[in-house]
């Protein structure tokens, strides 16, 4: 009788919670000179159904049936200390509180025996239950929510190319054949495969991971799973990708990587310097690549990422591979010559032969320098909201130079010098209440005046 009830009470489980809690809180309030005596039994129970049911106790704690069998336990704790009252005169308060006790003993063994698993379960929001529900019946894993669809309508290839070419200057073919490619891919839909996947190669600075930012600000809104492949160079680093095997410490924090796809649900995944990566991270990713799925060791949950682009850059072989780009022309035996070279450096051909297209990325010209510089100044103008009127030639040429000539110098530095160099300038002369500005070269320094 009583397990029917339960039954009927768990398909009506708002109103039968807030009844619940009602009562709950009636009985606590009668009960409280009894609460202390009560907590040793609540443990011993908690204690009890931990061992029984090997839980740890956080999910014990987690069950709606853990705290209802606390709350029995201290109304049935309370009971038999009235009916011990009753010898006092209280004969009938304490035959009812005893019956209470013995009802409130028969649920917290229905609760802990049926409902601490069940509670648990019921924390998977209604959506997915089904998916669980064949899971644990033994059927097909789980596919979790993902093979969403990449919804390109009311973009426009054509401007979407030209937004992203304003933003990533000089390196137009590998931009023109990056949005080509995933526009092109999107249509067929291809099942159980990434929209696309593209290797970005060539120097760094030069635009590799501007670019695929920007691919995901215009085309995925903003969908961006940025994965640091400097960051896994252990072969542990495959957990914080796909989570902990069961059991192990950290097991229940899931994988980052699966949860971000399974959020997320399109958009851009980019495996930041590949080569960086452990062989083992890299094995992890092939599902990746392969068919686009990635499950989760803890859960055993697969993610679905046809939604997808995949973009993989990479340092590797830069200096050759400038070489190449500049000796050859646009077309396959550049993108062969360029392929040898990653290989010549020992560039994992398994990768090469996942990926839709390899686009390399040429050293920057120096007027697409002077071009990002002047990007970054006007930005930075605006942002302060300055219009700049003038700039003066010397801190162009300074600037690009600077870049050719210390190695390792990249754009990165070069926008960073800018910022530090006429950012302040630019407040003052807004606090000084101009809008117009322009910038001048005095000898080592820079030197922001406002213009009526
Ligand atoms: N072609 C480019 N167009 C515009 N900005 C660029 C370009 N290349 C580099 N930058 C600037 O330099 C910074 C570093 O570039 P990044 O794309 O991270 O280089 P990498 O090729 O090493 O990934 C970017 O944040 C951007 O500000
Ligand atoms: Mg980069």
């Amino acid at each position: 009788m009583i397990a029917a009830m339960f039954r009927s009470a768990n398909a009506a489980s708002p109103v039968y919670a807030l009844g619940l809690g009602l009562l709950l809180l009636l009985v606590l309030f009668a009960t409280l000179p009894a609460l202390l005596p009560a907590l040793p039994v609540a443990s011993a129970g908690i204690a009890w159904a931990m061992r029984k049911h090997g839980l740890p106790l956080r999910h014990f704690l987690r069950s709606r049936g853990a705290w209802l069998t606390t709350l029995l336990a201290v109304t049935g704790s309370t009971g038999w200390w009235a009916l011990a009252d009753a010898h006092a005169g209280e004969a009938s308060a304490g035959l009812a509180l005893g019956t209470a006790a013995i009802t409130a003993a028969s649920l917290a063994y229905l609760t802990i025996e049926g409902h601490i698993m069940r509670s648990i379960l019921e924390l998977v929001p209604t959506g997915q239950r089904d998916q669980l529900d064949s899971f644990l019946s033994g059927s097909d894993p789980v596919v979790a929510a993902g093979g969403a669809v990449a919804d390109f309508t009311g973009l426009d290839p054509a401007q979407v190319t030209e937004a992203i070419r304003h933003r990533v200057i000089g390196q137009d073919a590998a931009v023109e054949a990056a949005t080509s490619l995933i526009f092109r891919r999107a249509r067929l839909r291809r099942p159980n495969k990434p929209i696309a996947t593209l290797l970005f190669v060539g120097a760094t600075g030069a635009g590799k991971t501007e670019l695929s930012k920007a691919i995901a600000d215009t085309m995925f809104r903003r969908n961006l799973i940025r994965v640091d492949c400097a960051e896994l160079s252990q072969p542990q680093s495959t957990q914080r990708l796909i989570g902990a095997p069961p059991g192990y410490i950290g097991s229940d924090a899931g994988g980052w990587l699966c949860r971000e796809i399974g959020r997320c649900r399109t958009g851009v995944i980019l495996l930041d310097e590949i080569e960086k990566a452990h062989p083992d991270v890299l094995t992890t990713l092939m599902a990746l690549l392969d068919e686009a799925r990635l499950t989760e060791q803890s859960t055993g949950t697969t993610f679905n990422a046809t939604g997808f682009v995949i973009v993989m850059t990479s340092n590797a072989a830069c200096s050759s591979i400038a070489q190449v780009v500049a000796a050859t022309e646009d077309g396959s035996e550049r993108i062969g010559r360029v392929k040898d070279e990653l290989k010549a450096v020992g560039f994992r051909s398994e990768i090469l032969a996942r990926v839709d297209a390899v686009l390399p990325f040429g050293d920057l010209t120096r007027s697409a320098v002077a071009e990002i510089v002047g990007l970054y100044l006007l930005t930075f103008a605006a942002d302060v909201g300055i219009d700049l009127q003038c700039v003066d030639a010397a801190l162009l040429i300074d600037l690009v130079q600077r870049r050719e000539q210390i190695a390792g110098y990249g754009v990165r530095e070069v926008v960073r010098l800018v910022e530090g160099a006429v950012v302040d300038g630019l407040l003052d002369v807004r606090d000084m209440g101009y809008h117009t500005a322009a910038i001048a070269v005095d000898g080592e320094r820079v030197v922001v005046t406002g213009v009526e």
